[in-house]
């Protein structure tokens, strides 16, 4: 008999697919979620997934076979569908018998979702419309993960109520939708999984647990946060795209802004090309998540974090925040 059974009934189908104990997936965060947290998370009963991010084939073979070290249990790993050897760190997972992969930061190409298939594994991918997530789900996706605008790191326009309303009463009885972006406590996962969710997907509440390797002054900056310092960047020009990042605001955060000012400047005056204007934004934020987590440079650092770091006051076993978010749900649900 589960310790949570309202809850351990409305997770389900959720356990079922991740073949964990609980539907909690521990979001893959790039330099965050490497072997430590993400067998901690699967270990203490959750979901961890490996964040690849820029990683190589060669790196993301060791740290799925140093995470497969640590945890017996099932974990996944998180694939960025731009980076250029995709298909190469498809292979590894293949190698590996990876069982879930995880598809983020855009439309999974072509052939993409079928090559991870192909091995036996699942596939979750995120879809910020409807009607693309319809899509990926009828061409072969086993899961979705839809994430609000409250979530750290790289967001959409929409807040997580909002998208839940939207996506669950169309999807939740055919396939497994996972809600993702701004959960800090368990009232709010029993009002999502009430809703139809399989299960719940965070990132900020697990960034700073003990098992997190992160820089002590990466967590420091968590604890101190609160829900308004996590802001999302701005786009100054409409011929600069940004793609924008949920993060802690620091000298960084305004660094970046004047930055997009003194590259729009170069282009009125003719002195860059569009496409060179294009790189010199992307390329900003390159190492600037890796600057702050690892190295604790928390001025000039990224310090990617959601809504939900209000609620981080502290470093805790993530068995004890998984306890913690459990006890929320359950008391939430028995109330009801
Ligand atoms: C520091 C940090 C880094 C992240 N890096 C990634 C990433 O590399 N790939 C990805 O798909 N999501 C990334 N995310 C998003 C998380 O996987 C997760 O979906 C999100 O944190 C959930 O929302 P929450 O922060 O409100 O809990 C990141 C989030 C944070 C806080």
């Amino acid at each position: 008999m589960s310790a949570y059974p309202k809850t351990s009934q409305l997770m389900a189908r959720g356990a079922a697919f991740l073949g964990s104990e609980y539907a909690i997936l521990c979001g893959a965060m790039s330099w965050v979620s490497e072997r430590h947290l993400v067998s901690a998370i699967s270990n203490a009963g959750g979901f961890g997934v490996i964040a690849c991010g820029a990683m190589t084939p060669e790196l993301l073979d060791g740290e799925i076979a140093g995470t497969r070290a640590l945890t017996g249990k099932p974990f996944g790993v998180n694939l960025i569908t731009m980076h250029p050897q995709l298909f190469e760190l498809i292979a590894v997972c293949e190698k590996h018998g990876v069982s879930h992969v995880v598809l983020a930061g855009g439309i999974p190409p072509k052939g993409s979702v079928e090559a991870i298939k192909a091995f036996g594994a699942k596939v979750i991918v995120f879809a910020p419309t409807l009607a693309l997530a319809k899509k990926l789900l009828r061409s072969g996706a086993d899961a979705l993960v839809i994430e609000g605008m409250e979530a750290g790191g790289h967001i959409g326009p929409v807040a997580t109520s909002v998208l839940a309303q939207e996506f669950l009463p169309e999807l939740a009885d055919e396939y497994l939708v996972f809600v993702a972006g701004g959960i800090g406590r368990g009232e709010s996962m029993a009002g999502y999984l009430e809703m139809g969710a399989a299960g719940v997907q965070l990132g900020t509440r697990f960034a700073c647990a003990s098992e997190s390797i992160a820089h002590p002054a990466f967590k420091q900056a968590f604890f101190r946060a609160n829900a308004r310092d996590a802001v999302a960047s701005v786009q100054v020009d409409a011929r600069l795209p940004v793609i924008p990042v949920r993060a802690l605001r620091n000298k960084g955060t305004e660094e970046f802004t004047a930055k997009q000012r003194e590259v729009a400047q170069l282009l009125d005056d003719g002195a860059v090309e569009m496409g060179e204007a294009q790189l010199r934004i992307e390329h900003y934020w390159a190492g600037a998540l890796r600057r702050a987590v690892i190295d604790g440079d928390v001025e000039n650092g990224s310090l990617m974090a959601g809504q939900s770091v209000g609620m981080v006051r502290q470093e805790e076993p993530v068995a004890e925040i998984i306890a913690a978010l459990m006890t929320q749900c359950e008391a939430a649900l028995t109330r009801r």
